[in-house]
């Protein structure tokens, strides 16, 4: 796939669904008793690999498209599934399963494509095996294919390393089933979709916030939404639950797919942009707030509450930029937009440091190599640090052939910047947009005057 330096980006866009809410909502409606509707569902790669897998374990799921209903059959309703449950290249969907598996009476392996197969699962592993879960890597490498058995659960009190939602859902799955409360403390809190879905469908998951003194108070799930991101650690609680009861879910659009677009109407000359319908959930929403650092004019229009989960439209126009410090705690909250953060930073004057960030490496690429290795192709002046990236931006950008890595958001992020560079940039591995994204390209070119 081919882009050159555009005059302008114009128009309006509606991305799609939410896909950590898309994940979560199929699979708390397949262990939730009675149906469960779902709208704005993800239909990209990795939420048809949830499908996919609960309905190898019995629950048959209607993807109409539009609306995906699935027919849940209660917290202990899974059958054992005849094959290997193959999770894509989807890590929200092999930990956070990894969760509800840990608890069945049946044995399961879990896998997934190549990329997932050297993906840190021993995060998970390791507190799941704590609340009595047998949970083996067959290739003895901490990465999947994962061997689970399902045991008998015991609540835990467990402090990650790391502030991921993924680890943090995975643990308060199996906390659903444990014959306890289990806690589970991160040091910055992360997305908390798990906690607002889980609630919502009658779970008893509550949310203890420390400041950064740390003195600690108890926030109800419904009132974080519209605050700004705790500085401190954070600890979910969850109480065993009896069942779960299927509910009507709306997914908002994904702020990590309006990401490129919110971006391209900064970097691109004499652009306009409304995006529509996009979550805001405040753990989700940094890179809003990293944006007015830099400079950029963006507004919030038409704000709703939603259930759980506020929405706005927003709109973006060029803007002069200037570079800024992303680190700490706003990090959990816009760390699937960073590579294009990175890409916009080299169009703002000044630098911009990225630190505290080393999740990147982990992820469907390793973040860090991968950006620094194209960004540079491109004329850049940026290098990569232990846990980040330093950016020197101003210098003109040239066209380059970039290496996806068959990474769907390395994909996006240079197909943006392709069309603020001078000369033809050409992406191999474009393809690999369909894991999130299935209309990226279509919605991108509608938008080029
Ligand atoms: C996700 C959590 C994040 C994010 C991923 C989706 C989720 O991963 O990068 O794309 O849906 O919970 P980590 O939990 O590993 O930080």
């Amino acid at each position: 796939m081919k882009f050159v330096e555009c005059k302008g980006l114009h128009g309006e866009v509606t991305v799609p669904g939410d896909k950590s809410i898309s994940h979560r909502s199929v699979m708390f409606g397949s262990i939730a008793k009675g149906t469960t509707e779902i709208h704005n569902y993800l239909q990209g790669a990795d939420c048809l690999s949830t499908i996919s897998c609960f309905r190898k374990m019995g629950i048959e799921i209607e993807n109409r498209g539009d609306v995906v209903l699935v027919h849940g059959r209660g917290l202990r309703g899974l059958t054992r599934p005849a094959e290997v449950l193959d999770c894509g290249n989807s890590g929200t969907t092999t930990r956070l399963i990894s969760g509800i598996l840990a608890a069945q009476d049946f044995d399961v392996t879990l896998t997934g494509d190549a990329s997932i197969q050297k993906r840190p699962m021993k995060r998970i592993m390791e507190p799941l095996s704590r609340m009595g879960a047998s949970i083996e890597s067959v290739n003895g490498n901490g990465c999947a294919p994962l061997r689970i058995s399902g045991r008998k659960l015991h609540g835990i009190s467990y402090t990650s390393k790391v502030a991921s939602a993924q680890v943090k859902s995975a643990i308060l799955l199996a906390g659903l089933y444990a014959d306890s409360e289990t806690r589970v403390t991160e040091p910055y809190l992360s997305r908390n979709h798990s906690e607002i879905l889980l609630n919502y469908f009658g779970a008893d998951v509550r949310t203890e916030i420390e400041d950064a003194t740390g003195t600690c108070g108890s926030a109800n799930i419904a009132e974080l939404p519209g605050q700004p991101q705790p500085a401190g650690r954070a600890t979910a609680v969850i109480r065993p639950a009896t069942e779960l009861h299927g509910n009507l879910v709306e997914v908002p659009g994904d702020i990590s797919s309006a990401a490129f677009f919110l971006c391209a109407g900064l970097m691109a000359p004499n652009s306009e942009i409304l995006i529509r319908n996009v979550g805001i959930n405040p753990t989700r929403a940094g890179i809003l707030n990293v944006i007015r650092d830099m400079g950029g004019n963006i507004t919030l229009l038409n704000e709703r509450a939603g259930s759980g989960e506020p929405t706005a439209d927003i709109l973006v126009r060029s803007s002069s930029l200037h570079g800024t410090v992303i680190e700490g705690a706003v990090i959990p909250t816009l760390i699937d937009e960073l590579p294009m953060i990175a890409a916009m930073a080299c169009f703002a004057d000044g630098t911009t440091v990225i630190r505290d960030a080393a999740e990147l490496k982990v992820k469907e690429s390793d973040r860090i190599t991968v950006m620094v290795e194209n960004l540079t192709a491109m004329g850049a002046d940026v290098t990569a640090t232990e846990d980040g990236m330093i950016i020197r931006g101003g210098r003109p950008l040239h066209g380059a052939v970039i290496d996806s890595h068959l990474d769907h958001r390395i994909a996006m992020t240079f197909a943006v910047t392709g069309l603020c560079a001078d000369g033809e940039t050409e992406i191999l591995g474009a393809e690999c947009v369909n894991i999130s994204y299935p209309q990226f390209y279509e919605d991108l070119k509608h938008l080029i005057k």
